[in-house]
């Protein structure tokens, strides 16, 4: 998770939260590639936390439509489980602090429903959204209703992402999305680390356009694999790192033979001074100046205390 310095936020960066910049740029495509093809909707997200990911789809809210997000922010959980989910991962969260965010980039808030996701449905009307965020609680039962919510939503083209579909804390989560997908007829276009793409439409145009920018995209590595018969695109952000991690190489390598050519110039001086050393013992005048030397320290050796 990202960290927030105290302050209004001036990028998304600034803003805590749980949305990595593969997700980011994936969530611009599928919102851009709608407004391209002239498919209109609402938009709706499960699950705010302080507005990381609300905050970029609000970028792309067009006139006339509504973006609604749904959270707990300081409100009681309707069951233990959920409570104690509150408590454990988000218990400074307010909403206050959601829409403080919020509105350091956007003029209006989104419509708020502040309550558990299980209301969703009171609020939205089914088939009216273009684009679903599910990513609130990660215990099943609320993740099974909050997709099968999403279905409603959802007219056949209509887009959902489901957040923590495959991380290790989050079972449940796997267990609703993976149902859908076997069970419910949600068909997954492409997944990352962390969220699952789907629609219950058609997969094919839309998973075309999205090999189509992958292949133009150099930060973002792709692959396909088949899944139960059916083309899955799988997206991963190319490690930032790598290039550090060459130039340190690289600086490691320059600093090692900078020393090894200091070492060899060290060996030069000592072998030119040993030669010098052994001319200068072996001349002349050094023999006599021995010699001239040799008896007083003799006579010296023998003088009595
Ligand atoms: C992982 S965070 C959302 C992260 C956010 N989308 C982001 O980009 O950073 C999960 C959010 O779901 C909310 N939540 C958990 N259980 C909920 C429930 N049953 N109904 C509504 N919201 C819930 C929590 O308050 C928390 O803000």
């Amino acid at each position: 998770m990202s960290s927030q310095e105290p302050g209004p936020p001036a990028s998304l960066d600034d803003v805590k939260g749980w949305f990595p910049k593969v997700d980011q740029l994936l969530f611009t495509w599928f919102l851009e590639r709608q407004d391209q093809l002239g498919e209109t909707g609402d938009l709706v997200e499960l699950g705010s936390y302080l507005g990381k990911s609300a905050i970029l789809m609000g970028r792309h809210m067009r006139d006339g439509e509504t973006f609604t997000v749904c959270d707990l922010f300081d409100s009681e959980a309707s069951d233990d489980s959920n409570q104690e989910e509150m408590a454990r991962s988000y218990s400074s969260l307010t909403r206050k602090a959601f829409e403080a965010n919020y509105r350091a980039f956007h003029d209006r808030l989104p419509q708020i429903i502040q309550g558990p996701t299980s209301l969703i449905l009171d609020h939205v009307q089914p088939e009216t959204c273009r684009f679903v965020h599910v990513d609130a609680s990660h215990l099943y039962e609320h993740v099974h209703g909050d997709i099968q919510a999403a279905h409603v939503m959802l007219p056949a083209g209509g887009v959902i992402v489901c957040d923590d579909y495959r991380s290790e804390h989050t079972p449940g989560v796997s267990a609703a999305v993976w149902e859908s997908v076997t069970v419910d007829g949600l068909r997954p276009i492409c997944i990352t680390p962390q969220k699952l793409y789907g629609t219950w439409g058609d997969i094919g145009p839309i998973q075309n356009d999205l090999l189509n920018w992958l292949e133009k995209q150099e930060d973002v590595w792709h692959e396909i694999q088949q899944v139960a018969g059916r083309q899955l695109v799988r997206v991963k952000q190319k490690p930032a790192n790598r290039p550090q991690k060459d130039d340190q190489v690289r600086k490691l390598k320059a600093r090692l033979a900078k020393a090894e050519e200091q070492l060899a110039q060290a060996e030069d001086r000592l072998a030119g001074t040993r030669q010098e050393l052994g001319s200068v013992r072996n001349s002349v005048s050094f023999k006599v100046g021995r010699k001239a030397t040799a008896l007083p320290r003799a006579l010296r050796g023998k003088r009595k205390p």
